[in-house]
């Protein structure tokens, strides 16, 4: 018997992926950028076991047993598989069974299949002894899982080649570079969502016009324009354009036929808040940006923190489920334990 124990964080995305060009290898419409948080609060927790004594796969999520023949994860164990076969990993022969916990809410907005499935390959990698890039990998389990295996500021490149080889993940800056970050989680609703991401996305890409349009002429700039905002931590830059993706997201669900509304009243009026605030103080001090769901990601900089969640805490008294207090530091995915 072989296990691993494996933690990684979510990443929330200041340009956001949204809409597929093949969903079985899940390669994106566009390039997309975010931030890896750090370990300390948000991630998902997996251990992987494998053994002589398994006749098949079996895969834990909250305690709770799920399908162990979604497309999804057996694509992810076969890419493993095959990997481990060229370095002859004795272990690659046997079944696994998976258990996983997410220690912050799951499927609501808050990028669980994210910190999902790049703890569960990381695990397997190391089970399996596979080396290298894993983030093609774990795109296959979930797009936005592929941003999740690397610290700091990372891009996930749509790529162009049809196999999706070239649809992998790059680190524009570690955290190190921007240590002021800071990103405040307001969990407004933490139940799951009624559409996931997949298959609203789906729904977007076959009705809205408008997504076709952000994809062509939208992104590619405001991508350049995120990078160099990052690159040279122009925080009033930084927070306009995460800012304006978000929106353009959300108005895109709008657009899509019937309609997806994953932001509620609480995510509007804490929109309007941010704004109001950077109003007054005459410069861009607090950016929202809102996944697949009603939950606000809040990114500002340390020296704003206290006012903004003073004022959060005044603002919001019962509106919130929770609040989440977030270093924007990266920890790479990182092996808690492991016997070999
Ligand atoms: P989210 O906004 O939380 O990422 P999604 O709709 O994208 O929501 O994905 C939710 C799905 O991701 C879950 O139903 C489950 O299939 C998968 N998932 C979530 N957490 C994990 C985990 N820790 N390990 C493996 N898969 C996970
Ligand atoms: C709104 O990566 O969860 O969070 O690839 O179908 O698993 P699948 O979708 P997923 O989509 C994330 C969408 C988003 C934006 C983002 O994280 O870039
Ligand atoms: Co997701």
């Amino acid at each position: 018997m072989a296990f691993v124990t494996c933690i990684a964080p979510v990443n929330i995305a200041v340009i956001k992926y949204w809409g597929k060009r093949n969903e079985e290898l899940i390669l994106p419409l566009n390039d997309s950028i975010s931030c890896t948080l750090s370990t300390e609060q948000m991630c998902a927790r997996t251990t992987v076991v494998a053994s002589t004594r398994y006749n098949e796969n079996k895969f834990w999520l909250n305690g709770k047993e799920e399908n162990s023949n979604s497309p999804r994860l057996i694509n992810c164990i076969k890419d493993i598989k095959e990997k481990a076969e060229k370095v002859e990993s004795e272990a690659s022969k046997l079944n696994v069974h998976i258990c996983s916990e997410n220690n912050f809410p799951t499927a609501a907005g808050l990028a669980s299949s994210a910190a999902g499935y790049a703890a569960l390959i990381a695990g397997l990698a190391s089970l399996y002894g596979v080396k290298g890039d894993i983030s093609a990998i774990a795109r296959k389990g979930s797009g936005s899982a592929c941003r999740s295996v690397l610290g700091g500021w990372v891009r996930w490149h749509k790529g162009e080649l049809a196999d999706g080889s070239d649809s992998i993940a790059t680190e524009i800056a570690p955290a190190s570079h921007w240590p002021e970050m800071r990103i405040l989680i307001l969990v407004v609703n933490d139940a799951r969502k009624k559409h996931s991401s997949t298959s609203g996305m789906k729904q977007s890409v076959k009705t809205s016009a408008f997504l076709k349009y952000r994809v062509e002429k939208i992104v590619p700039e405001r991508t350049d324009q995120m990078v160099k905002a990052i690159k040279t931590k122009d925080f009033e830059t930084f927070a306009k354009l995460t800012m304006q993706d978000s929106n353009q997201f959300h108005s895109t669900c709008l657009d899509t036929y019937p309609p997806i509304h994953y932001m509620n009243d609480t995510s509007h009026a804490i929109c309007d808040l941010v704004h109001a605030y950077n109003n007054i103080k005459g410069c861009n001090k607090v950016a929202y940006t809102f996944d697949a769901g009603p939950n606000a990601c809040l990114y500002m900089l340390e020296q704003d923190v206290p006012e903004f969640f003073t004022l959060i805490m005044n603002v919001f008294p019962s509106d919130l489920d929770s609040v989440e207090y977030v270093k924007g530091m990266p920890l790479k995915v990182s092996v808690l334990s492991e016997q070999l």
